[in-house]
């Protein structure tokens, strides 16, 4: 094949993918929707997580799990290392199928169903524990916040380059005792704090989103969201940092058994999602960024995103489903 036919062949798949990956995120969402409200978040999740698995049977990929459900013994579907896939390119896999379990369980704001691809090798192996997390929004300085810099003066910087006061700020973080002191500290520095009870990948997200209120995320969170939410920044040019915060010398082995020289180091966005980034979200609640899943008798409505680090296209698309005709059947 000549390479410009190659090349052609390269931007339709890559094209194709985009919408193949909204394909199993809406599967997810779909699924899980029917859970929304209902106070079981593990029914949520497991449905979540079959529809997702189903779904990704019919992605022309090669693909393998790296951030998904958990180690192989103790995840039936989507654990890590995992094949997935029709077949093709080899590509490296992180999966969120329900991002707020318990936000779907509670019909609360900003449940999403999410994945990230990449070519093989370049996600972060991260396992289920936590990182801390500093995050924000595209068009600043590069390095303008730093996870070992005191709050004050992250805020203070953040400030100077959005030319508006301390006081002007609105950094997002998790609802959490262990954040106690750190939102004391935000807010003696002026800045005013938005309190989410979960979902911190939308709450990096919404860092670098035109529309949200949100100019910085701080807080420690899931290792593997924190991964999901690098590849999405890597994708609207926001920046972050994020480490591994242990509780055990067994999870700081674990870690080094993963590959890791240096358990302690800080990561960037471009360490933890590298190269070529696609990532994908369906709403299954609605939020800041996307709409929930509309139900309604034989069919629904999702709204999804899907954006690519190499273009740095943002789309979103309404999908309007017909649960007749559907190949598959939404549970
Ligand atoms: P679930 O999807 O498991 O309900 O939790 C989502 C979440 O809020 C993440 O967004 C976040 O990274 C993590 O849980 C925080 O963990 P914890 O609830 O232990 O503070």
């Amino acid at each position: 094949m000549a390479d410009h036919d190659k090349l052609a062949t390269a931007m339709m798949t890559d094209r194709n993918l985009a919408l193949e990956l909204i394909r199993v995120t809406e599967a997810a969402a779909i699924a899980a929707s029917r859970w929304i409200g209902l106070g079981k978040k593990n029914e949520a999740d497991g449905a979540a997580v079959e529809a997702m698995r189903k779904a990704f049977d019919a992605v022309a990929i090669d693909g393998t799990v790296v951030i998904g459900e958990g180690e192989m013994d103790e995840a039936p579907m989507l654990f890590i290392g995992e094949k997935v896939g029709a077949g093709g390119p080899s590509m490296d896999i992180a999966v969120d199928p329900l991002e707020g379990t318990t936000l779907t369980a509670k019909a609360g704001p900003n449940a999403i169903a999410t994945l990230a691809l990449a070519e093989s090798g370049n996600f972060l192996h991260a396992p289920d524990i936590y990182m801390d997390k500093i995050a924000v929004g595209a068009g600043l300085p590069a390095g303008i916040v730093n996870l070992d810099a005191p709050v004050a003066q992250n805020l203070r910087d953040l400030a100077r380059a959005k030319h508006c006061d301390v006081s002007d700020l609105v950094a997002c973080i998790l609802d959490r005792e262990r954040h106690h002191d750190l939102i004391a500290h935000c807010r003696e520095a002026g800045a005013r704090v938005m309190l989410i009870s979960d979902g911190d990948v939308a709450g990096v997200i919404a860092t670098a989103m035109p529309d949200s209120q949100i100019d910085i995320y701080l807080g420690s969170g899931g290792a593997p969201e924190g991964v999901l939410a690098a590849a999405a920044l890597r994708c609207v040019g926001g920046q972050m940092q994020g480490r591994l915060l242990y509780e055990s010398d067994d999870q700081i082995e674990r870690v080094r058994g993963m590959g890791h020289a240096d358990p302690k180091r800080c990561f960037s966005c471009e360490e933890m999602a590298k190269g070529d980034v696609m990532f994908a979200a369906t709403g299954v609640t609605g939020g800041a960024m996307l709409r929930g899943v509309k139900r309604s008798l034989g069919g629904a409505i999702t709204h999804s995103i899907v954006m690519r680090s190499h273009s740095g296209t943002v789309r979103y698309i309404e999908a309007h489903h017909n649960f007749v005709q559907k190949t598959w059947t939404p549970t």
